[in-house]
C-alpha cells in the first residue's frame, strides 16, 4: 500500500489518519510504501472512520479558529460556530474572562492567543476534559478550577466576563450517532428544556449579584426560556446562537 493509493481516494479526513500515522510530509512522499505495522494501523483508523467516530476523535485534534487543539473521547469536539463569540470576548473591554465550562478549553486558550493582555481561567465540571484543557493551555498563563457552575470559584466577583457553552440538548434521540454515541454525555445533555444548567448559572450569578457580561451558547429554539434582557449574536450560518446579559 502507497501513499498515493491512499490520496487517490480524494478524501481529507483519510488523508488526516494517514498523516496521523506516518511522519513524513505525504505530500511530498506519493511513493512511499507503508510497512505492515503502518498499513495495518491505517486499516484499523480507517474501519473506525468507515464506522462514524469522528475522525477528530481518531486523529486526537480538531482545528478551531486558526488554532490545533488536543482532543479525546473526554470533551465536546469544538464546533466551528463557536468560533465566532472569539471576536466579541477578546475584546479590549475585557480584563478578566471565565471560560466556564471549558471542555478542551479552545475558546478560552483562544482568547489568550487572540489577546495575551486577557486574564484567562478556564473550568469545568469534568475532571477528564479539563485534563485535557490543561494540556492545551501548554505553557500559557492560564488557570485552571475545578468547578461545579460556580461553586469552587472562588474569586467569581472579579470576572468582569464569562462565555459559558454548556450542554443544551434537550432531546438526545435526536442526535446524529457520530455525536449521540461518541461524545461526552455530559457535554451535550441540558436537562429539561435543554435550559436547565443556563438557568441554574444565570441563577447563581444573580444570588451572588455577580456584574459584568455574560455570555452564552445555546439553541436558538431556546432563547425564549431566558427571561432576563438580553442582546442576540448571530453565528455565520445566521443562526441567533449566542447571547449577552448585562448582570449590573
Ligand atoms: C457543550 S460542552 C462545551 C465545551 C467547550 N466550551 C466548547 O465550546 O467546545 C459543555 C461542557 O460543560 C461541562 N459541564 C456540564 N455540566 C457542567 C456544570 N454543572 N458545571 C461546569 N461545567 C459543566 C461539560 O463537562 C462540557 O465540557
Amino acid at each position: 500500500m502507497k501513499v498515493i493509493d491512499i490520496l487517490r481516494k480524494n478524501d481529507s479526513n483519510i488523508n488526516e489518519i494517514l498523516k496521523y500515522i506516518l511522519d513524513i510530509d505525504i505530500f511530498k512522499n506519493f511513493d512511499y510504501t507503508l510497512n505492515n505495522k503502518e498499513k495495518n494501523k491505517f486499516l484499523y483508523l480507517k474501519k473506525k472512520y468507515d464506522n462514524s467516530i469522528p475522525i477528530e476523535y481518531i486523529v486526537k485534534k480538531a482545528y478551531f479558529d486558526k488554532y490545533t487543539f488536543f482532543v479525546n473521547k473526554n470533551v465536546l469536539i469544538p464546533r466551528i460556530e463557536t468560533s465566532d463569540i472569539l471576536a466579541y470576548l477578546s475584546s479590549e473591554k475585557y480584563k478578566n474572562i471565565l471560560d466556564l465550562a471549558t471542555g478542551s478549553g479552545a475558546v478560552g486558550i483562544s482568547i489568550k492567543k487572540i489577546n495575551p493582555k486577557i486574564k484567562v481561567t478556564l473550568s469545568d465540571i469534568s475532571l477528564k476534559a479539563l485534563h485535557v484543557a490543561d494540556i492545551n493551555r501548554n505553557d500559557l498563563d492560564i488557570d485552571i478550577i475545578h468547578s461545579d457552575l460556580i461553586a469552587n470559584i472562588e474569586n467569581i466577583l472579579s470576572f468582569d466576563c464569562i462565555f459559558a457553552n454548556l450542554p443544551y440538548i434537550k432531546d438526545m434521540d435526536s442526535l446524529p450517532s457520530s455525536v449521540k454515541d461518541y461524545e461526552p454525555k455530559i457535554a451535550l445533555f441540558g436537562g429539561i428544556n435543554g435550559v436547565e444548567i443556563i438557568l441554574r448559572l444565570i441563577n447563581e450569578l444573580e444570588k451572588i449579584k455577580w456584574r459584568g457580561d455574560l455570555y452564552l451558547e445555546l439553541d436558538p429554539a431556546e432563547i425564549k426560556y431566558i427571561k432576563k434582557e438580553k442582546e442576540i449574536i448571530k453565528d455565520r450560518f445566521n443562526k441567533n446562537r449566542f447571547i449577552k446579559i448585562k448582570f449590573n
